[in-house]
């Protein structure tokens, strides 16, 4: 008895407080509720006033055990917990009933729909996946998938699945070799995986995948692991081995290749040759759908003596599945070029007093078949001489290089002015006729001689162009004219190390022209004495030389053009640590003026006035203090500008690499945080911090909670990793406030920077999502002492008034039922649902 009175009263306490609180009753009509799933005590959903002649409701349908009618007091409530995952809407019916129990009202509509609650986790369709991938395989594309389902409601975060690589087995190297799409499952290989994955080196990966609900979001999210198995096997993508290939095949075309086969890891991928060449070129090649090779002509080694092209591998749609793959045929030689004469008709002059033995000049032939091999090796053989005056054999040619000496002494120009021999060139399969003519020429006795020995002086400008004719010059020869005794050279044998001139003259007149071959420079070299030579390519006969008159004089005098200052560098690239004290020395950005006036310097585009020069020596300073994490490379440009009327002006530029020192302590990067109350122990959160210093720095962070005994007792900060660390509640019992929480960071950098944060955590009340249920005005939501115990001593008072009212109740109650029929009886099913 007791029992059922104390569970009634907490029904009616749930019901009252449900009813003031939220105004939940009304009259008999369609209703439709929304309720949560999961909640396991006793749950008061709606109040039904009615009048008479009714005096109890009667509900009926998918009660399913759990909803409940207080038949007289008409409270519709929930006994246990509605499961969305077995049923998502309750449909039931209600009814008025009069004291005899028939119906007078209704039936009315109940419509209860059940809220989805993170209540099942994710789970994986198979309990271990196994998969194989192949070394080399695309990175992205994924080679298999893991799929995972979850129960709750599809259309709330509560089934929004995230997939993540939480471990790898082994990890040999700082990246993962795989990957997986957090959406789909589908894994693959990482950029890492597609270099280093190797069967050879490891064949066997064991990943651990997590599937995250609440789409990964929550620290309370519901998480799943599965085994995922994988094995690496060989790539058969692969180039063919080079292939060396005859040319000039004679056999029907196509001809496939043997060894020059290609493969893709699957079957039914369509194979395409592309050209390496751009634009494109005709290949003679084919690739079959079986991966076969074949070239579709004979080739020519002349014409291409190396194939190097791609074979790609794609899919249906046309999509390449793997990098092409290079397949390289070298083309070998066979000999099917017969010798050449480079010449129609090779010349050769020979003076009439020629000594017997002597060189007089070379037959040049060649073969186009492959160089440095005996298909191209040539040899020479003089086949007829034409006149054989006075005798046959006036000329011998060397076998193997086709060099011609003089071989009789028996030369007379009036006799015989020139010779035309046939030289039969061979390689090992053909021979070709070849046509020499030798003239013979006078001897070479005159020697030039310059019309005037000395040309004078002439002045140039330093800037005049490299090509520009200065001088014309001229020598004559006795000798036979248009032989090789009167054709003159010209040279400058003194007086011009750098070559800074030349000559070239006109074959016809033997006309010199003096020429700038090289930039004049009046500050390296303002004056030249030119000592200029005349020669002719015959030697001359014996007895006679060359003397004082095939000579000429040349004097050159540069003049000095104003020229602006010249840096010694044109890029000043310094690297300075960011603390360095102002005033420091950056750099002396020199800069020298040809003509050697005065250099003044300036500095452009010093924005941020970090530094300053010194405008008579060039040195650069710093003036003021620097900052990497502000600028890393701070870039100026320095102006140095001749003191003169014409003040010309040149610029370098100055690059300051800022090196970094620790000099910034660490920050939060997000300085609030929430937990949700009530606590239910091993809740823990990330602090995540950033320092502005290069990463070189950040080793080890320290983080100690500060603010003395009533933080320390309450709160915990552990497993420091780098730039984060958690942070707990070291017990469930804490009020749901704001909390202030300083930690001191330590960055444990050269020189270590600490700095102290101060973090918010708020432990509030959550909402169904687990996200802070936020009231609009905060101040008034926190109760003060004094209003607390008002609101104490109110419920107190309150809840005595009800006990009193469900005694006396309870005392008619017993009274009524010992006088009324048993009709109006409470049926025993009523009383259960109430006890
Ligand atoms: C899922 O992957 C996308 C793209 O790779 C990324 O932008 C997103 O942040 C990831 N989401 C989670 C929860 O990791
Ligand atoms: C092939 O060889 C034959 C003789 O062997 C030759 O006549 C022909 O010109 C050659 N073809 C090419 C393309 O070199
Ligand atoms: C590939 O196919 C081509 C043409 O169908 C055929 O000539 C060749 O022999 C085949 N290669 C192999 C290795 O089967
Ligand atoms: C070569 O000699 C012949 C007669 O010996 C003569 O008729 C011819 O003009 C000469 N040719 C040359 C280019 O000197
Ligand atoms: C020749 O070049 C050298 C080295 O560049 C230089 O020292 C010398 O002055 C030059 N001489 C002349 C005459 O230009
Ligand atoms: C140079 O030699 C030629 C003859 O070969 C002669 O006429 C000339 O006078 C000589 N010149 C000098 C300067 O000796
Ligand atoms: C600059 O920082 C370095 C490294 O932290 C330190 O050794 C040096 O003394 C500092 N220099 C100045 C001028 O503060
Ligand atoms: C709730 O259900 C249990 C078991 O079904 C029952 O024992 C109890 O009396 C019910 N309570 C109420 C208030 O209906």
């Amino acid at each position: 008895m007791l029992e059922k009175t104390l569970l009634l009263l907490s029904l009616l306490l749930v019901a009252w407080q449900g009813v003031t609180q939220l105004g939940l009753s009304g009259p008999l009509e369609d209703k439709t509720f929304s309720v949560p799933e999961g909640r396991l005590r006793v749950q008061y959903l709606y109040q039904f006033t009615f009048e008479p002649p009714i005096v109890s409701l009667k509900l009926s349908g998918e009660k399913d055990g759990i909803i409940e009618m207080s038949p007289k007091e008409g409270i519709i409530y929930l006994n246990g917990s509605l499961d969305w995952e077995t049923r998502k809407v309750h449909k039931l019916q209600l009814e008025g009933l009069n004291a005899n129990g028939d119906r007078v009202k209704g039936p009315y509509s109940i419509t209860i729909n059940v809220e989805d609650i993170n209540d099942n986790p994710p789970t994986f369709d198979q309990p271990k996946y196994y998969g194989i991938v192949r070394q080399s395989s695309r990175p992205g594309k994924p080679f298999m998938q893991v799929t995972a389902s979850d129960r709750d409601d599809p259309t709330t975060p509560h089934a929004q699945l995230r997939y993540s690589i939480l471990q790898h087995f082994p990890n040999p190297y700082q990246e993962m070799l795989f990957q997986i799409d957090n959406i789909t499952g589908a894994i693959s290989t990482s950029l890492a995986g597609f270099q280093y994955l190797d069967p050879l080196k490891e064949n066997n990966f064991l990943l651990i995948v997590s599937v995250n609900d609440m789409a990964g979001q929550s620290i309370n999210s519901f998480v799943s692991n599965v085994d995922v198995n994988i094995t690496v096997m060989e790539n058969l993508w692969k180039s063919p081995p080079s292939v060396k290939i005859r040319e000039n095949a004679t056999e029907p075309h196509p001809i496939c290749i043997p060894t020059c086969r290609v493969q893709w890891n699957d079957p039914g991928a369509k194979y395409e040759i592309m050209s390496k060449e751009k634009p494109p070129i005709n290949l003679p090649f084919v690739v079959y759908p079986n991966g076969s090779i074949c070239m579709t002509q004979p080739l020519d080694r002349e014409e291409k003596d190396l194939y190097s092209f791609f074979v790609a591998a794609k899919d249906e749609e046309g999509d390449l599945l793997a990098r092409p793959v290079t397949v390289e045929v070298v083309v070998e030689d066979i000999n099917d070029n017969p010798p050449v004469c480079d010449k129609v008709l090779t010349k050769i002059e020979v003076q009439e007093n020629e000594v017997v033995g002597n060189y007089i000049g070379t037959l040049r032939a060649s073969d186009r078949d492959q160089k440095d091999t005996l298909n191209s090796r040539l040899k020479y053989r003089i086949v007829d001489q034409n006149p054989k005056a006075p005798h046959d054999n006036m000329f011998r040619i060397e076998t193997d290089t086709g060099v011609i000496h003089l071989f009789s002494s028996a030369l007379n120009k009036q006799s015989v002015s020139n010779y035309s021999l046939k030289v039969e060139v061979t390689d090992s399969a053909f021979q070709t006729l070849c046509n020499v003519q030798i003239n013979v020429i006078d001897i070479n006795d005159q020697i030039p001689i310059f019309e005037k020995s000395d040309y004078g002086s002439l002045t140039l400008p330093e800037d005049l162009p490299v090509g520009t004719v200065i001088l014309a010059i001229q020598a004559t020869d006795a000798d036979e004219p248009f032989t090789g005794s009167s054709e003159i050279v010209y040279s400058i044998t003194k007086g011009d190390p750098n070559n800074t001139f030349s000559i070239t003259t006109i074959r016809k007149t033997n006309r010199g022209y003096v020429k700038i071959n090289n930039v004049l420079d009046f500050e390296t070299a303002p004056v030249y004495n030119l000592e200029i030579s005349a020669t002719n390519p015959e030697p001359l006969v014996a007895g006679i030389q060359y003397n004082s008159s095939s000579v000429a004089y040349l004097r050159i005098y540069v003049t000095d053009v104003d020229e602006a200052p010249v840096f010694i560098k044109n890029t000043f690239i310094i690297d300075k640590l960011e603390n360095v004290t102002v005033g420091s020395l950056v750099t002396e950005a020199t800069a020298i003026d040809p003509e050697g006036d005065q250099i003044r310097y300036k500095l452009r585009n010093n924005n941020r006035n970090w530094l300053r020069i010194d405008p008579l020596s060039g040195s650069v300073f710093t003036a003021a203090p620097l900052d990497r994490e502000t600028e890393h490379t701070y870039v100026v440009q320095i102006v140095a500008t001749e003191q003169t009327k014409a003040s010309q002006s040149s610029t370098a530029q100055l690059i300051l690499n800022l090196k970094d020192v620790n000099d910034n302590p660490p920050v939060l990067v997000k300085d609030s945080l929430f937990f949700c109350h009530p606590l239910q122990g091993s809740e823990t959160a990330k602090i995540d911090v950033s320092d502005p210093d290069e990463r070189s720095f950040i080793h080890a962070f320290t983080y100690t909670l500060m603010g003395g005994n009533t933080i320390q007792d309450n709160w915990d900060v552990a497993k420091p990793d780098g730039r984060h660390a958690y942070i707990s509640p070291k017990h469930k019992d804490l009020e749901a406030k704001e909390y202030n929480i300083p930690i001191k960071i330590n960055d444990k950098g050269r020189p270590p920077m600490e700095g102290t944060v101060n973090l918010k955590v708020n432990l509030c009340a959550c909402t169904d999502q687990k996200i802070c249920f936020h009231e609009v005005d905060r101040s008034d939501s926190w109760p003060t002492v004094g209003m607390a115990v008002g609101i104490l001593v109110g419920v107190l008072l309150i809840i005595g008034v009800i006990l009193g009212f469900v005694f006396l109740h309870l005392k008619r109650k017993k009274q009524y039922e010992m006088k009324a029929s048993p009709a109006n009886a409470v049926k025993p099913s009523e009383l259960k649902t109430l006890t």
